[in-house]
């Protein structure tokens, strides 16, 4: 593709500089791409009517055109412009929880296949930041937006990340700083006759279920370590978020979790390969390894999915050759969190005890 130079303008999300925000703007109503951040991670926005756009999306990323995109609305009411109705515990949901990292999906009306990957539903979300409603309302526009990695890459939690994998093939990238939740939405499907989290996220089934007064399934599909069940998300299908390097959860208790990663890191390093440790402030000096990454105190899981796509970058940057993890089976967001992570390690995980 055509290289450009890609603008990397910084935006205080407490103080929005009207002019970058008026040129942002200009450029997606003129079918150019902008990355921005949101709540959960940064996206890659483009006009979501314009199918030109949504094909630019695609090529920046190297993504299959299968993968539908989110379309991101400012105001509720924007909904209407892309689903054929409106069902019930959509109004329902968005009242609980939009703005904010819950996308749905509907059955559309006039997306474009382009954006939609073909398929005839689509995917909405209102996020909840200050620059991407802006940039939402300046644009004119509803606004199409993938995480705004390389495809196969973890999802960008800082705007350097999105600068590594897009620069030169973006026409700008809004640098708000560090996003608030660092994994990206929950995604829930309201097309079949029981709702379903298609990938979990922030907002778990409970809180969705409580919202809605009825039970919220599971698509079984992401919860399989195998092949035998197809995510009904398309993107849930690929090996995503991977690291470079070969990468191996250990779970169980954690005295046994510490001597099963010092045995195996010690395998490594006599083979000459460099090895890293993912680990807590707590456990992390019990470790020897070539490097050890710290998610942050095992008791706030907010902090350890703010880390998590950052520690996996910084796995390729060391060059390792082999990276061991800890599990995250934490209270609320354990299971979103798992998610990532089991996928980044292929399904790979040993169990002691
Ligand atoms: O937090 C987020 O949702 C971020 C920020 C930027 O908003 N966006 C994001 O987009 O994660 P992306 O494209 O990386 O992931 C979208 C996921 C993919 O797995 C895709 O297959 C699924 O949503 N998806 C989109 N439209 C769908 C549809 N109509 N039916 C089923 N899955 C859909
Ligand atoms: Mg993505």
């Amino acid at each position: 593709m055509n290289m450009m130079n890609t603008k990397i303008e910084r935006v205080n999300p407490e103080q929005i500089d009207e002019t970058i925000m008026e040129e942002a703007g200009r450029l997606i109503a003129e079918g150019e791409l902008v990355a921005f951040p949101t709540e959960t991670v940064y996206g890659l926005g483009g006009d979501a009517l314009h199918p030109e756009a949504a094909r630019k999306i695609y090529a920046a990323k190297g993504r299959p055109s299968d993968n539908p995109l989110i379309v991101h609305i400012a105001d509720f009411s924007d909904i209407e412009r892309v689903a054929r109705e409106v069902p019930e515990a959509a109004r329902k949901l968005a009242g609980a929880f939009w703005p904010g990292p819950l996308t749905m999906i509907v059955w559309k009306s006039a997306v474009p296949m382009a954006t939609t990957g073909g398929m005839d539903t689509v995917a909405v979300r209102m996020p909840n930041h200050p620059v991407a409603l802006d940039l939402i309302r300046k644009s004119g526009c509803l606004i199409a937006a993938p995480s705004a990695n390389t495809s196969g890459r973890p999802s960008p939690t800082e705007a350097s990340h999105v600068a590594e994998d897009l620069s030169g093939r973006i026409a700008m990238i809004l640098d708000g700083g560090p996003v608030g939740i660092g994994i990206e939405s929950t995604i829930i499907d309201l097309t079949e006759s029981k709702p379903m989290v298609l990938r979990p996220g922030y907002i778990t089934p409970q809180m969705l279920s409580e919202v809605l007064g009825e039970e919220v399934i599971i698509d079984p599909g992401i919860i399989a370590a195998d092949d035998t069940r197809k995510p009904k998300a398309p993107g849930m299908k690929y090996k995503h978020y991977a690291p470079k390097a070969d990468m191996v959860i250990v779970d169980g208790p954690s005295d046994a979790v510490v001597s099963k990663i010092n045995a195996l890191v010690h395998q490594k390093q006599e083979n000459g390969q460099k090895v890293a440790v993912i680990a807590t402030e707590e456990s992390g000096p019990s470790y020897h390894a070539d490097v050890i990454l710290s998610m942050g105190s095992r008791l706030d899981e907010d902090a350890i999915a703010q880390h998590l796509y950052r520690i996996l970058r910084e796995c390729d940057e060391l060059h390792v050759d082999a990276i061991y993890s800890e599990s995250f089976q934490t209270p609320r967001i354990g299971q979103a969190i798992m998610n990532r992570l089991l996928k980044a390690a292929g399904h790979t995980v040993i169990h002691c005890d």
